[in-house]
């Protein structure tokens, strides 16, 4: 019977057939042991010289990495695996042949596995990566149905910047010009005046001219948006989502951990609710721990949001920003109009920011302001102001990224592993 080696827990002691790709192997005398792996997981085969023809012995010798085969033999469990079961192989059937596999067990650079990203993807840890990133897909859409939200997709080719203009993608739309997507909250906010709560999840872009293991071109987010939420509510929100998602990669990526060799202790303890320090604190806290180079006013660096991280031990919401520094659809706190009913969500570890969010201005005359201040004009524009002219109410959201979001849950370096095939200053290919 044909299976997967995700399934073949189902089929102990039986024989099944799975298609596999050759990862690695190891022979000695009568005994071959191919390291096997079919994209559902990895799994040991034995191929014992007595169990198998003179031919398919000679094959699982001289099989090359990454050649295709289907593999048929009994399921028997083994604890020294971390699936806990292995195959003693009965039949072995070549597909294709894999001749000079590039990406060898040994070590290579970097620009080397970027430029084979297409085949880098087969390896154990981007295989980990790549199943943590979807099971935080996964329950983000759990968590979000759970909480009465609907899914809503805002266009991708847009007529106005929702961040600010300096990071947009032009492009030609027919006559007209056209931007890629930096957020889809303009349309996210449209959406809860219809829907109540929705939430986004799809890919944006920013022509960042920024090189460094927190940025890409084209990233993914989730934009969730509430009718009805004030900025408190909307912090709740966020933490129990993250703390959701946290929580499920445990529960359901042990294996995936144990390859990424994350340490879970730390995972372990992202429970709601988060620490919130406001932006005039967290200065104070720099200026005390002696960096001199930050001033009221301005916007953290990496080292900043490093150094303030590293007084919690979970994420910290840092709140109340200035509000000149911050984009044109924030609500001022009306105890102190010169900040924002804004935060920032702070990742332990030195991974930065992967939350940013508001509470939205819903007075019309206020927004209309704003639109003078910004020159926001034209058709691209009115349609958002209307939004404040027909039962405007108040409301929140936030985008949470995804790929910095694995990154720090899966503890690696660089966010260039986060994405099956990222978009970065330097890099269009593969
Ligand atoms: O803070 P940002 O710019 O917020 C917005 O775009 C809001 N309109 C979201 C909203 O309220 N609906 O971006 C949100 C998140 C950041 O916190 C960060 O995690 C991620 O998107 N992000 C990036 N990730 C990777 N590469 C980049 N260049 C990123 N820029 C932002
Ligand atoms: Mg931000």
């Amino acid at each position: 019977m044909k299976t997967t080696i995700a399934n073949v827990h189902k089929h102990l002691n039986e024989t099944v057939t799975i298609g596999a790709w050759l990862h690695n192997k190891r022979s000695s005398g009568k005994i071959s042991f191919l390291q096997l792996r079919d994209g559902s997981g990895f799994i040991q085969g034995v191929v014992a010289k007595a169990a198998v023809s003179e031919e398919e012995f000679e094959l699982s010798k001289e099989i090359s990495q990454e050649s295709s085969l289907y593999v048929t033999g009994t399921v028997v469990e083994d604890s020294r695996s971390p699936l806990g079961y292995e195959l003693q192989v009965t039949g072995l059937e070549l597909i294709q042949e894999a001749v000079d596999y590039p990406i060898t067990p040994k070590e290579h650079g970097t620009e080397f596995l970027m430029d084979h990203r297409h085949l880098w993807l087969r390896s154990k840890k981007q295989h980990a990566i790549m199943k943590v990133r979807n099971e935080i897909i996964r329950s983000t859409y759990e968590f979000f149905n759970n909480e009465g939200f609907v899914k809503i997709d805002p266009p991708i080719l847009t007529g106005a910047s929702a961040e600010g203009t300096t990071e947009l993608f032009h492009t030609k739309y027919f006559d007209e010009d056209a931007y890629l997507s930096q957020s889809g909250q303009l349309y996210m906010e449209a959406a809860a005046m219809a829907l109540g709560r929705v939430f986004s999840f799809g890919p944006t872009f920013r022509a960042e001219k920024s090189k460094t293991r927190r940025h890409l071109i084209e990233f993914w987010m989730i934009e969730p948006e509430m009718a009805f939420m004030d900025h408190e509510e909307s912090l709740q929100m966020q933490e129990e989502y993250v703390a959701f998602v946290v929580q499920s990669v445990l529960k359901n990526c042990q294996v995936e951990l144990d390859t990424l060799e994350r340490d879970r202790s730390q995972l372990e303890k992202i429970t709601a609710p988060f620490p919130r320090i406001t932006y005039t604190d967290a200065i104070q806290l720099l200026k005390d721990q002696g960096f001199d180079d930050i001033d009221w006013g301005d916007d953290f660096g990496a080292p900043h949001e490093t150094a303030i991280a590293e007084s919690f031990d979970k994420p910290v919401f840092i709140t109340h920003f200035p509000l000149h520094i911050k984009a044109f659809y924030m609500k001022p706190d009306p105890d102190n109009p010169d900040v924002a009913l804004c935060a920032d969500l702070i990742a332990p570890e030195g991974y930065g920011e992967i939350i940013g969010g508001s509470e939205r201005i819903d007075d019309y005359e206020l927004m209309a302001q704003r639109y003078k201040e910004h020159d926001l004009e034209g058709p691209a524009y009115q349609w958002y102001l209307q939004l404040r002219q027909y039962g405007s109410v108040p409301h929140s959201g936030f985008g949470l990224g995804l790929e910095r979001t694995v990154a720090w849950i899966t503890g690696i370096e660089h966010i260039r592993e986060t994405i099956p095939f990222p978009r970065l200053l330097n890099r269009l290919y593969p």
